[in-house]
């Protein structure tokens, strides 16, 4: 790897100064999804003119190092003709890429899925490279029930995810590995907590038998909270504490940086969350612990924004706010 000094200078910079990330990168069908929820048009106009309400929201470098997008984003420009790229540069925000494909039915396991991708890997990471991205995401998806996850959906995850995170790295890109243990369901905290280690714990055996470098990588792991349709809600107290015991447990410290998905919490619950996770062990965390949020930082903008040019500024706002909010959680700061 001849350029690890340099991903370990991009990782740190992802999370450092106490600011996250931002992910704009939903697939056309996820973004059509949530257009069609707000009553917004499900066209490449309205998409790209989403991205632009969100990628030029001045400001924005106050409270994001990085922003995620999806490959259609990448080849888009605002309606001044400035790319996407070089306005989130100019912006001082960092530029990365989704690079997995989405999900595929693992076979002989009902109901589990794995992430596909990793065929034309190295070459998309080439092209992506050229482009000015500077790292790079990959998605897994992992179900609780009463009988999943299985060890297959685990350690088939786990292995996909290192062998994106070991291409990323030889190509020059800081990989931040997403194994996301999903809130559906009525399970307990406490089992979304056992699953969760066993996913990380898989997950970091595989990274290191493919020698990926860990400092030139950021984690971004779901918190720990009871399944959506638990009838118990945890308190943040709770959740920062579990959340802190099964990474501390798991996570090598040397890993450069931990962002959260925020997973389908209310931006509230998001942010309180992790207030409670850097407010209560502010000396016990070894990594910055951070968000890289798509839905907690900006689905209320998508809704005031509605498609329409009079809302731009007041979806901006809104935007801004989320991005402050979690700024001073990740302090410990956030007040409710
Ligand atoms: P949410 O914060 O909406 O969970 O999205 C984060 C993400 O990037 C999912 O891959």
């Amino acid at each position: 790897m001849e350029n690890k000094d340099q991903l370990i200078m991009t990782a740190k910079a992802m999370v450092a100064d106490y600011k996250g990330l931002v992910a704009i990168d939903e697939s056309v069908a996820t973004l059509n999804k949530r257009f069609e929820a707000a009553g917004i048009p499900q066209t490449e106009a309205y998409r790209r003119a989403y991205r632009e309400v969100l990628i030029t929201t001045p400001g924005i470098g106050d409270y994001i190092n990085g922003a995620i997008l999806f490959d259609e984003t990448v080849y888009q420009q605002t309606l001044e003709g400035v790319n996407f790229i070089d306005a989130l540069n100019q912006a001082g925000v960092i530029p990365g890429i989704k690079l997995d494909e989405g999900v595929e039915d693992l076979p002989g396991f009902p109901a589990e899925k794995v992430t596909k991708g990793l065929d034309d890997l190295a070459e998309r990471l080439i092209k992506y490279k050229n482009l000015g991205l500077r790292f790079a995401k990959w998605r897994a998806v992992i179900l609780i029930d009463a009988s999943l996850p299985s060890e297959a959906c685990i350690v088939s995850n786990a292995h996909a995810l290192a062998r994106y995170a070991a291409a990323c790295q030889h190509a020059g890109i800081v990989p931040i590995v997403e194994p996301e243990v999903i809130m559906d369901g009525d399970h307990s905290i406490e089992r979304c907590a056992e699953v969760t280690a066993s996913a990380l714990r898989e997950l970091f055996y595989q990274l290191n038998l493919l020698k990926v470098e860990l400092r030139g990588l950021v984690l971004k792991p779901n918190m720990v909270l009871p399944g959506k349709d638990n009838r118990e809600k945890a308190e943040a107290n709770k959740v920062a504490e579990l959340t802190v015991t099964t990474l501390l447990n798991a996570v090598p410290a040397s890993v450069a940086g931990i962002a959260f998905l925020s997973g389908g919490q209310d931006p509230e619950s998001a942010s309180g969350n992790l207030n409670a996770i850097n407010l209560n062990y502010k000396t016990e965390l070894p990594w910055p612990v951070t968000y890289s949020f798509s839905r907690a930082l900006h689905q209320p903008a998508l809704e005031i924004w509605a498609g329409k040019d009079e809302n731009v500024k007041a979806a901006q706002a809104s935007f801004l706010e989320l991005g402050k909010a979690n700024h001073l959680a990740r302090k410990g700061e956030f007040v409710h």
